[in-house]
């Protein structure tokens, strides 16, 4: 019979570091490999949508089958106070108050960062190479994480939530980025995309200790993060495509500066997570920590699959 032991540690020797080396030619037949896994993943694009016809499906699924918590928020407006820009200290809020605008300022970031993409990148029809269009239809998969982040907060009753820009600065900054070379964007690109499912799997597992008395809301928080997890971490490995050996190299002294800077400017985060144990974990990354079912959906490269190296 096998152990529980003996099972972890196959799965562990399933795939290699995402830092594990690479050649040109082993990334440019990944991108193409990619490429077909994530039409086949998200179906065709709706640009007018800034959508993707399965992901579309798949919420209009979940919007059917909604699932609403027993009871709203202890006190739903410390939420609509403090979600944008804290107006109360946080220490005062109430631990599922305190998660919730903490994810909305995590998917905010993420969805002025995704806005200026959008508007810098060509429409699919008109992107040449496969590298450009990997990146107008992963920006489309962002919007609808988007999406399912605001279900999360449909299913605590929060109908008012909206999408807000950041500052002007911020703003700028967001714009900015795609006018980088790649060689250059590569490796923070890589970086934001790690802390996402960095951030998802922590999340992830408070779930049921911030929600003890919503059984069925918490485990409908958790598909939604899930159908986001499946993408994000097809990305990571997508965005580790893009890296040669030098942003290999260099992406993992930017974990560190990258993650503090980011969620200091969250300060929920600080009353919520272990920041640093989120950077050990994201520096030491491995897919066999991801649990099964994800693993199946997803998508990896080739030379972090152990069984393709032999
Ligand atoms: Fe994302
Ligand atoms: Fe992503």
């Amino acid at each position: 019979m096998q152990t529980a032991e003996h099972a972890d540690t196959q799965a562990l020797s399933r795939y290699r570091s995402i830092f594990a080396p690479s050649t040109r030619r082993e990334r440019k037949a990944n991108f193409e490999d990619y490429w077909k896994f994530s039409q086949n993943h998200s179906g065709e694009i709706l640009e007018e949508e800034q959508s993707l016809t399965k992901k579309k499906t798949k919420l209009a699924e979940f919007k059917t089958q909604a699932v609403r918590s027993k009871s709203p928020l202890p006190d739903p407006e410390v939420f609509y106070r403090n979600f944008v820009n804290l107006k109360d200290d946080p220490k005062t809020f109430d631990r599922k108050t305190l998660l919730l605008t903490c994810i909305y300022k995590f998917a905010r970031h993420e969805w002025v960062g995704i806005t200026a993409a959008w508007d810098y990148l060509p429409q699919l029809k008109d992107c040449k190479s496969i590298t450009d269009k990997i990146s107008r239809y992963h920006i489309a998969e962002e919007f609808c994480h988007v999406r399912l982040f605001h279900e999360m907060f449909e299913t605590f009753h929060l109908d008012r939530v909206e999408w807000v820009p950041l500052g002007k600065w911020m703003r700028r900054i967001y714009a900015v980025f795609p006018y980088f070379p790649e060689f250059v964007m590569a490796a923070p690109a890589f970086v934001t995309e790690l802390m996402g499912i960095t951030f998802y799997m922590h999340v992830t597992r408070m779930l049921d200790d911030i929600f003890p008395d919503e059984p069925e809301a918490a485990q409908r928080i958790r598909e939604l993060l899930n159908e986001i997890m499946v993408d994000e971490l097809a990305h990571i490995g997508q965005r580790r495509n893009f890296m040669g050996p030098i942003s290999t190299w260099f992406a993992p002294l930017m974990i560190r500066p990258l993650f503090k800077a980011f969620f200091a400017d969250i300060p929920e985060s600080s009353l919520l997570l272990d920041v640093n144990q989120m950077i050990r974990d994201a520096k030491a990354f491995n897919y066999s920590e991801v649990n099964k079912e994800l693993m199946e959906r997803t998508w990896v490269p080739s030379y972090c699959r152990l069984e393709t190296q032999a």
